[in-house]
C-alpha cells in the first residue's frame, strides 16, 4: 500500500470495529448517518476514491465507475452481488469482492423461521389475538400445515442450500434440490438430499426454497406457470433476491388458492412490495434480514473490510469476485 492512505468510501453505517479497522488502513468517508447515497451523490462521492464498501442497496455499474477513475477495489457486504456490474469492474481492472460463507448458517435460520412461521400461520394468528379475536380454545382452530416427515424442495444448493438441507434431518423431511449442476455424492448423502429437475422437485414438494443467487438467468425462474404445477397445499418461501419470482403471478396465486401459502424475505422493487401481499393473511412478510443477527452481519460488515484492504495493499483479497481484474 502506498505511503499515503488510500481513501475510500464506505456507503452504509457499519459497526465501529468496522471502521476503526478500515481507518487503520486507509482514508475513510464514513456514512453513519446511514442516509442512502442516490447514483448521482455516489458518483460525486466516489470521485476521488480508491476503495469502496457498498451494500446490495447501491448499485455499482459502468456509469458509476466512469465517474470513479481511481477506484481499484470494490466490497460488497453481501453474498449476492447482482447490484455489481462485474464485467465492468473487470473491463476497469476493479476488484470486486462479497461475503460468502459468514451467513450461510443465519440465513439458513431465516428461510426456516418463514417455513415454519407459513406452516403454522405465526404472523396471521398474533395479528388475530393482537385484534381480540381469539376467544377460546376450538380443535379446528387455525389448522396449520406439518413441516416433520413433509417434502421440501430446495431450488439452488449452494452453501445455503446445503445448510437449509441439512437443517431438515431432524424434522426427518424428504429432501429434494434443484441446482444448475449436482453437488458431489458426500454432499448429497450428507445433506440426505436427492436431484430433481426443477419440474419433479415442484411437483413432489410441500415447501418449496428458492436459494439461487439473481440473474438475467433466474429472473422470474417462478412464475404463474410454476406456481401452476406445485402442489395446492405448498408453501413457497423465497429468502434469496426478489426478482427470482414473479411477485404479481405470486400475489394472484395466493389470493386464488393456487398454492397454501408464501413465506418471503426478498421482494421486487423493494422495499416498495407489491401491495396485494399486504392484503393476504397466506402470507409471511420480513424485510430482507436473511443474514441479519448481529454476529453475522458483524461478521459480514469485517469480512468486506478484510477484502478491501487486501485488494488496495495489492494482496488478492480473500473473496475475490473477478480475480482476473487482479493487478
Ligand atoms: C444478502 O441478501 C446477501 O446477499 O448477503
Amino acid at each position: 500500500m502506498n505511503a499515503a492512505k488510500p481513501k475510500i468510501l464506505v456507503t452504509r453505517e457499519v459497526f465501529d470495529d468496522t471502521l476503526d479497522y478500515l481507518r487503520e488502513h486507509c482514508t475513510v468517508l464514513d456514512n453513519q448517518a446511514d442516509v442512502p447515497y442516490t447514483p448521482q451523490t455516489l458518483a460525486a462521492a466516489l470521485a476521488d476514491c480508491e476503495g469502496l464498501v457498498c451494500a446490495l442497496t447501491d448499485r455499482v455499474d459502468a456509469a458509476l465507475l466512469a465517474a470513479a477513475p481511481k477506484l481499484k477495489a470494490v466490497a460488497n457486504i453481501a453474498v449476492g452481488y447482482n447490484n455489481i456490474d462485474v464485467q465492468a469492474c473487470t473491463a476497469r481492472r476493479v476488484l470486486a469482492t462479497n461475503t460468502p460463507g459468514v451467513l450461510d448458517d443465519s440465513t439458513a435460520d431465516l428461510a426456516w423461521t418463514l417455513m415454519l412461521g407459513t406452516a403454522r400461520r405465526i404472523t396471521e394468528v398474533e395479528r388475530r389475538i393482537r385484534a381480540g379475536e381469539w376467544t377460546g380454545w376450538r380443535l379446528k382452530q387455525w389448522l396449520g400445515v406439518d413441516v416433520h416427515h413433509a417434502t421440501l424442495g430446495i431450488v439452488g444448493m449452494g452453501r445455503i442450500g446445503q445448510a437449509i438441507a441439512r437443517r431438515a434431518l431432524g424434522f426427518e423431511m424428504n429432501v429434494l434440490y434443484h441446482n444448475r449442476k449436482r453437488i458431489a455424492p458426500e454432499l448429497e448423502a450428507r445433506c440426505n438430499a436427492r436431484y430433481a429437475s426443477l419440474e419433479e422437485l415442484l411437483a413432489q414438494s410441500d415447501f418449496v426454497v428458492l436459494q439461487v443467487p439473481y440473474s438475467p438467468q433466474t429472473h422470474h425462474l417462478i412464475g404463474a406457470a410454476q406456481i401452476a404445477k406445485m402442489k395446492p397445499g405448498a408453501i413457497l418461501i423465497n429468502s434469496t433476491r426478489g426478482g427470482v419470482v414473479d411477485d404479481s403471478a405470486l400475489v394472484e396465486a395466493l389470493k386464488n388458492g393456487v398454492i397454501r401459502g408464501a413465506g418471503l424475505d426478498v421482494f421486487e422493487n423493494e422495499p416498495k412490495l407489491n401491495p396485494g401481499f399486504l392484503q393476504l393473511d397466506n402470507v409471511v412478510l420480513a424485510p430482507h434480514i436473511g443474514s441479519s443477527t448481529e454476529a453475522t452481519r458483524r461478521a459480514m460488515a469485517m469480512l468486506a473490510a478484510r477484502n478491501l484492504v487486501a485488494a488496495l495493499g495489492d494482496a488478492m483479497p480473500p473473496n475475490p469476485i473477478n480475480p482476473e481484474a487482479h493487478a
